[in-house]
């Protein structure tokens, strides 16, 4: 049976201060939940929020992370830094940094391979854009980016994985896949993974959706078999639109 795993990306939103604000608060609401939860804010605020939520239920998670631990790489964040603050999970390929940042899957490949090195987990993004979807593309466009983001991760560490399967076009739009059509993509990518490694990993390994996800929808996609969590966005952002997602069934 897998756990639910809900997770909110703050991505570049929150001062110090309000991100302090909405993780005290969050830490009261989610204390008796049931699921695991994670909460990921801007480098700047990780070692403010890590000592709000250490010791409760919710895990640290970072953004994103640089493909090497150190050395003359200007702007970015190494895996050792991000440890030495408490992160314990770190969130790959997102479409925003595939698409406004140009990051590949080989440049992605390289960054998940390094976070699992350092006993990091893993949030392996993957999806479609709209016209891919369009064209009858998006299974095969998120094969790819499974095979090519897990190209030299052994079953093993694959323990430390999830996969968020974002189509792009539901991100921030307010369009959410149907639960049915995020579905077949979940199935499908659990079969890429039993091909890849083992039945047995493919039904351990969660597989969270993202893309416009909130109180009025999380149920109805939570209750499909292949949908393990959720990677929220804007309804991360207050106390009061991510607790009812993080209680939903
Ligand atoms: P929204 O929930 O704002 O659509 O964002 C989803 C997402 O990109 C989470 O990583």
């Amino acid at each position: 049976m897998r756990k639910t795993y809900i997770a909110g990306n703050w991505k570049m939103n929150k001062t110090k201060s309000e991100a302090v604000e909405l993780a005290k608060s969050l830490v009261v609401a989610l204390k008796d939940g049931k699921y695991k939860y994670m909460i990921a804010p801007s480098f700047t605020n990780l070692d403010a929020v890590g000592q709000i939520i250490n010791g409760s239920n919710i895990i640290l998670g970072a953004q994103n992370m640089s493909t090497d631990e150190s050395g003359a790489h200007t702007g970015e964040v190494s895996v050792l830094m991000l440890k030495d603050l408490g992160v314990k999970t770190v969130i790959l390929g997102h479409s925003e940094r595939r698409h406004i940042y140009g990051e590949d899957d080989l440049m992605i490949n390289k960054k998940v391979k390094l976070a699992l090195k350092h006993g990091l987990e893993v949030i392996l993004c993957i999806g479609e854009l709209i016209e891919e979807r369009e064209a009858g593309k998006a299974e095969i466009v998120c094969e790819q980016q499974t095979r090519d983001g897990l190209s030299g991760v052994s079953e093993e560490e694959l323990k430390n994985v999830t996969i968020a399967y974002e189509p792009v076009w539901a991100i921030g739009t307010g369009k959410t896949a149907t639960p049915e059509d995020a579905q077949a993509i979940h199935e499908y990518i659990r079969k890429i993974i039993s091909n890849m490694y083992s039945a047995d990993a493919a039904e351990k390994i969660l597989i969270q959706y993202g893309g416009s996800m909130n109180a009025g929808n999380a149920e109805a996609l939570l209750a499909q078999k292949d949908i393990d969590g959720g990677l929220i966005g804007g309804a991360s952002l207050s106390v009061e639109k991510f607790e009812p997602i993080c209680k939903v069934k």
